[in-house]
């Protein structure tokens, strides 16, 4: 099977999302935020600190060149940025986890270690940069996608359930 690529904008869930799907499938997953931090031995908030967000988004496209070789059947999970790479469809079937940007803040907000969650992502630090951002990254989360799933009001089981059948539909 081909890999699932789950993208949208930080705080959609698609951590929780893909932790659901592992549960619930065979499939086992991958964040590439993760592997960033591990190549870098350092926090995201520490590589956008020290170098930029250049460099950090080029370890992005690294890292998507990597899963496209050499990674297949994984559910992988992508910063809110990682649907800028040029072989984002090549690396699987890409899946748009979409709420209204007010949906993604009060989700945020509502969990236990909020201020953790908001402190760790450099650009979550001002909530109108942040809205700016979304309103430019809809559309093009809406291009990259070949599914979209709208998740506002869901319970997490049921968007794994339908992420899946969607994907096998496909
Ligand atoms: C980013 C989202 C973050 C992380 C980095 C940049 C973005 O991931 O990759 O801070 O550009 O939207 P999450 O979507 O998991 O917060």
């Amino acid at each position: 099977m081909k890999n699932i690529v789950l993208i949208g904008f930080m705080g959609v869930g698609k951590g929780s999302v893909a932790r659901e799907i592992v549960k619930v499938s065979k499939m086992v997953a991958l964040d590439t935020d993760d592997i960033i931090e591990s190549m870098e031995n350092r926090r995201i908030k520490k590589i956008f600190e020290e170098e930029g967000e250049e460099y950090f988004r080029a370890l992005e496209r690294k890292v998507a060149r990597w899963l496209k070789k050499s990674v297949e059947n994984t559910l992988i999970s992508t910063g809110g940025g990682f649907y800028k790479v040029p072989n984002l469809k090549k690396v699987g079937t890409v899946v748009l986890l979409n709420a209204p940007f007010d949906v993604i803040y009060q989700r945020i907000l509502e969990h236990p270690n909020a201020e953790k969650k908001l402190k760790k992502r450099p650009l979550f630090q001002d909530l109108e940069r942040a809205r700016a951002l979304y309103e430019e990254r809809f559309p093009l989360y809406l291009k990259a996608a070949d599914i979209v799933i709208d998740v506002d009001g869901k319970e997490i089981p049921k968007i794994a359930k339908e992420i899946l059948k969607k994907v096998k539909a496909k």
